[in-house]
């Protein structure tokens, strides 16, 4: 890849009104960041997500099936001379400034915290001792379950990685950019949106052993089937706070189960029927909670084998028993999510549909026939944004490489 695509680079800044974006190459990003800062940077793209099926297992020690994307986030980043840190949002047109001496989240806005957290992986490692300059720019649209920020968490790893010439494996910046997000960002997210914006490989999932961390390449280029991401526009902000709750609802299933029987470490080890015995006469919330995902990884693993026999309605009946799932016994959906599955539900041009991600809002990922996207999307957008009160946007999301640098 040696150009940005679609990006929006207004310059010079600041800029009060947001002007026209303009599409620019990584040549033109290069030269604008030497124009403000007066140093060549290193240019690193990481892409957003998509994940086919296995939705909130990975916290659980199970299985995930993501792909990297054609959105991706961009970063420009040089080393400076003092301990400042200069950074840019191009797309906000915001500027922040700190201090590697001085790390902590910034309090009231959040895009600095992917970059600062990243920054604050590697001082703790005590490889850092000088300041940074940074531009970002991306196009992953934000709060649409897409990973917009793992995108800039990978990216910025990446960069430092190779400024500071640290010489951390991709698994090792994987780990630190979901650190980054536990501790800056507060939500305590799993592996799944860091390993595959990284690892990310075109035309092909992941299926990632979030236990192990073994993964495999899994081909997916399905003849005249697409990848078709509607997007509610309903922007997440529940997803953090619902998120880590859920989080404690699996744990505290384990514990219940683990009192019994100690072998089980994660929601990985636990069956329905231990379930039954352990949990179910405990709390029927936790139970529904925990037994959504025993029956998520176990979805899944056989939804791979759909795959790799290229049984494709197969998967795609998985995809919407897993968001029958993720509706009513996870609870991580919205009425604007629950529109759109149910109404591609009985269209036979859709294999399969689902919400992705961590939920609230965002989008639903779609496999359909390609000939029939603009039918389908016109056949539902007017009613959508009529039901709904708000407009829905759609993207076709090929599957791309992952993390890498940019030569301009
Ligand atoms: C978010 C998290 C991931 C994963 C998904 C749900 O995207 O960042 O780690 O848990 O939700 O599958």
């Amino acid at each position: 890849m040696s150009c940005l695509r679609l990006l929006t680079l207004p310059f010079p800044l600041p800029i009060k009104h947001k002007p026209k974006p303009m599409t620019i190459t990584a040549k033109q990003l290069k030269e604008q960041f030497i124009s403000l800062f007066n140093q060549e940077p290193i240019i690193v793209t990481s892409p957003g997500r998509v994940n086919i099926i296995g939705e909130h297992t990975d916290y659980n020690d199970g299985f995930v099936l993501p792909a990297a994307i054609d959105k991706a986030a961009y970063i420009a980043v040089s080393i400076r001379n003092d301990q400042e840190i200069h950074l840019v949002a191009q797309d906000l047109n915001e500027s922040f400034e700190g201090s590697v001496t001085d790390l902590h989240p910034a309090a009231d806005v959040s895009w600095p915290n992917y970059i600062l957290g990243s920054i604050a992986q590697f001082a703790k490692l005590g490889l850092v001792s000088q300041g940074f300059n940074a531009i970002l720019t991306s196009d992953v649209p934000m709060g649409a379950g897409l990973s917009s920020s793992a995108a800039v968490e990978c990216a910025t790893v990446f960069a430092l990685n190779e400024l500071l010439h640290s010489n951390l494996d991709r698994l090792t910046l994987v780990k630190m950019a979901q650190k980054a997000e536990h501790e800056y960002a507060g939500v305590m997210c799993g592996i799944m949106d860091q390993f595959a914006s990284m690892m990310g490989k075109k035309d092909h999932v992941i299926k990632l052993d979030c236990r192990s961390l073994e993964y495999e390449y899994v081909p997916f280029k399905l003849e005249g089937i697409k990848v078709l991401l509607l997007n509610t526009n309903v922007k997440h902000s529940l997803a953090s706070s619902e998120y880590n709750t859920r989080r404690s609802e699996c744990n505290q299933a384990v514990e219940w189960v683990q009192a019994f029987q100690p072998a089980v470490h994660s929601l990985r080890d636990v069956t329905e029927a231990m379930l039954d015995e352990y949990v179910l006469p405990k709390s029927a919330l936790i139970d529904m909670r925990s037994r959504f995902v025993v029956q998520e990884i176990d979805r899944l693993v056989n939804g791979c084998k759909d795959l790799q026999n290229g049984d494709i309605r197969s998967l795609g009946k998985k995809m919407f028993a897993t968001h029958e799932g993720l509706s009513n016994m996870y609870a991580v959906s919205c009425k604007e999510l629950d529109w759109l599955v149910s109404h591609v539900k009985n269209n036979d041009n859709v294999i399969g549909a689902r919400m992705m991600g961590g939920g609230f809002g965002g989008c639903t990922i779609n496999l359909v026939k390609e000939e029939a996207i603009t039918s389908l999307v016109e056949s539902i957008k007017n009613e959508y944004e009529k039901e709904m009160g708000l407009p829905l946007s759609y993207y076709v999301a090929s599957i791309e490489e992952g993390t890498q640098i940019i030569n301009a």
